[in-house]
């Protein structure tokens, strides 16, 4: 991104040897029209053409993608747009987006003949990056800030075989940790710094676009490490350039206002980013001070015309219990600053009433029981006996 220089596909690289930028996939646009991915399930290898695949690749899959898109009129009527919909990314193999990620980054690791691949994660990273090795019969080594992981995250990564190494230290930390470790000893490397794993979750846009058939005006996204807001613009981008889409949609990157440090440098006007030393949410996705991936988040934002702001934990909260009870759909906190966000930038004005939003709800409610339980409260505990029940049930 810095220096315009260009590596080969085979090289292993996660920064510019040159300048230290950013790395990013240039795919030409391919010479096709829509109706060929018709004929194929919806999911991210339904857009293979794409796809950075190359000959003998064999794909490493758990049919990720084709998640719903789900309307949502009492959301619509509580955010105060004119219609909103929910791409809901919970409904992925391992639960969350990393997924759409994670098929194309270790397709590519397997591929370089790579025998482990490392991760830090607030969670769904290692959780996805564990199943998807698990497949692929690679190794898997995942590093994770101690005490702050939410547990159905854990679960699935002992579960699926991952070496789990936990450090007294914030998500910032732990990524300065495996990186250096991906390069000293060799491991492939899959947290989103990874160019690859891009390209797999940019399939977001094309499934909207088969999905609803037009562009909406807003898509709102969690921001954590940056990675996903940038994947999602560069299929819009992708999808425009091969003349397949007339228009393209303005994104909406939310925070959380404890790990707010994109929002911030946005709302100064500054042209680098300001690290935040502490960030803290219950929103532990996105519990993130240094976000490797701003640059592209920034750019997204800027060139798509597009919006920014941060939502307090009881704004998060309150969207995410609102969208279980009154939509049915279950997700995790850092999805539901997603929603949160569209509320309030209808209330400031920055998002008009007649738009029609789309907000990507990126994890399910299970990655997360205790901040159900600790929101909710443990149901009340009764003998088995009629008279308690009812006694219980008239209670107002
Ligand atoms: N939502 C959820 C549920 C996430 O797990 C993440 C990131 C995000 C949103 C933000 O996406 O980083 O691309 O801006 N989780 C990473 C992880 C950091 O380690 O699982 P992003």
């Amino acid at each position: 991104m810095g220096c315009g220089r260009e590596y080969g596909a085979r090289e292993i690289l996660y920064t510019c040897p040159s300048c230290g930028s950013l790395l990013e996939v240039i795919v030409d646009p391919p010479r096709v029209t829509r109706d060929i991915f018709q004929s194929r399930p919806l999911g991210v290898w339904r857009y293979l053409e794409f796809l950075p695949l190359e000959d003998g690749m064999e794909i490493i899959s758990l049919d990720e993608g084709g998640t719903p898109l789900y309307p949502c009129e009492r959301l619509a009527r509580w955010t105060g747009v004119r219609k909103l919909h929910i791409k809901f990314e919970g409904g992925n193999p391992t639960g969350s987006f990393k997924d759409r990620g994670m098929t194309v980054g270790v397709t590519k690791a397997k591929s370089l003949g790579s025998k482990a691949v490392a991760c830090a994660s607030t969670g769904n990273t290692s959780a996805s990056l564990s199943a998807y090795a698990a497949r692929a019969g690679l190794t898997c080594y995942v590093i994770l800030p101690s005490g702050k992981v939410a547990m159905g995250k854990l679960a699935q990564a002992l579960m699926h075989g991952a070496k789990v190494i936990s450090v007294r230290g914030n998500f910032d930390e732990a990524l300065k940790l495996v990186m250096e470790l991906s390069t000293k000893m060799g491991i492939y490397l899959l947290n989103s710094l990874n160019p690859w794993r891009l390209e797999g979750q940019k399939t977001l846009a094309f499934e909207l676009m088969d999905q609803l058939g037009h562009t909406p005006e807003i898509i709102s996204v969690p921001m954590g490490n940056c990675g996903n807001i940038s994947a999602i613009w560069k299929g819009f981008c992708e999808f425009a350039d091969a003349g397949l889409i007339a228009s393209k949609p303005r994104m909406y990157g939310v925070q959380a206002e404890g790990a707010a440090p994109v929002v911030n440098m946005l709302r100064m006007g500054l042209e680098s980013l300001e690290r935040m030393a502490n960030p803290e949410t219950v929103a532990t996705a996105i519990r993130i001070g240094n976000p490797v991936n701003w640059p592209k988040a920034v750019r997204a934002i800027r060139q798509s015309g597009g919006i920014y702001d941060s939502v307090s934990d009881n704004e998060i909260i309150e969207a995410q219990r609102l969208i279980a009870y009154a939509e049915g759909i279950g997700v995790e906190p850092a999805s539901a600053a997603s929603v949160a966000g569209v509320r309030k930038a209808v209330a400031k004005g920055a998002i008009s009433r007649e738009s029609e939003v789309v907000c990507v709800c990126t994890g399910h409610l299970l990655k997360d029981p205790e901040e159900v339980i600790s929101v909710c409260g443990r149901p009340v505990e009764i003998p088995p006996d009629l008279k308690a029940v009812s006694e219980l049930l008239m209670k107002p």
